[in-house]
């Protein structure tokens, strides 16, 4: 029994602003006790830095960073060994393509993206293409940026060498079959590099069944505090990877004459010390969702989408650009209203949502308009609260949303 009146009392942001309507879990998702307690006990109890101190508290330390890897390994079905910590997906997204670029790719090559991607899995591959000389071409994607396979089948001549996509797109929502993608880029030989911050928190990932060579998410973005971000690869593409950043305690040693031997992977990805409170704090995360059961998550929000679409389809003044997606946001327009101004007369009515371009800045060729709004779910939400959203929406004409701006 998925009790969503019990699970909104884990949240402190709930409790304490019982009448907001959060719809920005895209952006970020709230943060249950349970997560926050397990922060507090790092600094309260045992405060140290890891993988450098013998006394207790220092080896407590240790023990929950590492444990932290099997929380994860277990949320996501890979080995501990396959999972690095780093500042967020931005990070660990940038760590591949660099690492990529530096010892896959050459002059020629080509790298295939979408145009529904986040600026994290486009730029870094934008710089490095420029430095190295490969190509970027985009897969072709629906009205809806889904992608179809025959027509991914078509973009794969020789020159392909890696694919990189988001599991879950983060404004349409769409679910790439990321699986297939996959099996069928494998055939030829082709890595493929999974941005999986919209869908780690929301749906089961298997990273062994789904066979991704690389696998990047957010802690932020699934229950767990700001500035973690998770890189798994496997195992041997991660050995064979060079870091991108060198520093402390990801060394075994290193000589005056300027060489150096690098630890084994993951620990060669996390040069300095690491943000432990974060990593202790994601460590929580995992566990809680992982007993609240990722597939009651999905399932539970897949019925309030559907509830959400249905609700908001037939209105007249509404333009909606992911009404067939099952997962992931609502994203729309009003008519002859700038996003913005939706955003903020739904913001005086104490509803949180994002307008703009949301950090997919080419999904314009796709959807025909850099702004809407998006309005984001999380399984903390109910369907009494899209109820509040979609009555606020018929009360909104050019004359009050102006009304909030005068
Ligand atoms: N990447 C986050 C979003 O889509 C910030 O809103």
């Amino acid at each position: 029994m998925f009790d969503v009146n019990e699970i909104r009392k884990d949240f402190p942001m709930i409790t304490n602003h019982p009448d907001m309507v959060y719809f920005d879990n895209s952006a970020t998702t709230y943060k249950p006790k349970r997560v926050l307690d397990a922060m507090m006990e790092y600094y309260t109890s045992y405060n140290s830095n890891i993988e450098r101190g013998d006394y207790d508290t220092a080896v407590r330390a240790d023990k929950a960073y590492d444990h932290a890897r099997e929380a994860v390994a277990g949320l996501a079905n890979c080995e501990t060994k396959e999972v690095a910590f780093l500042a967020n997906v931005t990070a660990a997204l940038n760590q591949v393509a660099y690492g990529l670029a530096k010892d896959h790719l050459k002059e020629g090559d080509t790298v295939l993206l979408s145009e529904a991607e986040h600026a994290s899995n486009l730029l870094p591959w934008f710089y490095l293409s420029r430095q190295k000389g490969f190509r970027i071409r985009y897969i072709p994607l629906d009205k809806q940026a889904n992608v179809d396979l025959e027509a991914f089948k078509d973009c794969l001549d020789d020159t392909v060498r890696v694919v990189s996509l988001a599991y879950v797109t983060n404004v349409l929502g769409s679910v790439q079959p990321i699986k297939e993608i996959c099996r069928i880029a494998h055939e030829k030989n082709i890595l493929v590099c999974v941005d999986g911050a919209q869908a780690i928190g929301h749906r089961k990932v298997d990273f062994k069944d789904l066979d991704a060579d690389f696998f990047c998410f957010s802690s932020h973005k699934m229950c767990g505090p700001d500035g973690v971000g998770v890189l798994i690869g496997k195992y041997h593409l991660l050995q064979e990877m060079d870091p991108l950043l060198l520093g402390g305690g990801m060394n075994a040693r290193f000589y005056a004459d300027g060489t150096y031997i690098l630890k084994d992977a993951p620990v060669k990805f996390e040069a300095g010390t690491p943000n432990i409170e974060g990593v202790v704090g994601l460590s929580s995360a995992c566990e809680y969702l992982t007993d609240l059961g990722m597939d009651r998550i999905n399932a539970y929000e897949e019925e309030l989408r559907r509830y959400f679409i249905g609700k908001i389809k037939d209105m007249d003044q509404i333009v909606l650009y992911n009404p067939d997606n099952l997962s992931g946001p609502v994203t729309f327009n009003v008519k002859d209203i700038f996003a913005q101004d939706v955003a903020g007369y739904l913001a005086s009515k104490n509803i949180a949502v994002r307008s703009g371009n949301h950090c997919a800045k080419i999904l314009h060729e796709i959807i025909g308009t850099d702004q809407s709004v998006r309005a984001s779910l999380y399984f903390y939400n109910t369907k009494e609260e899209i109820d509040v959203f979609t009555e606020a929406l018929k009360g909104l004409s050019l004359e009050s949303a102006i009304d909030v701006f005068i």
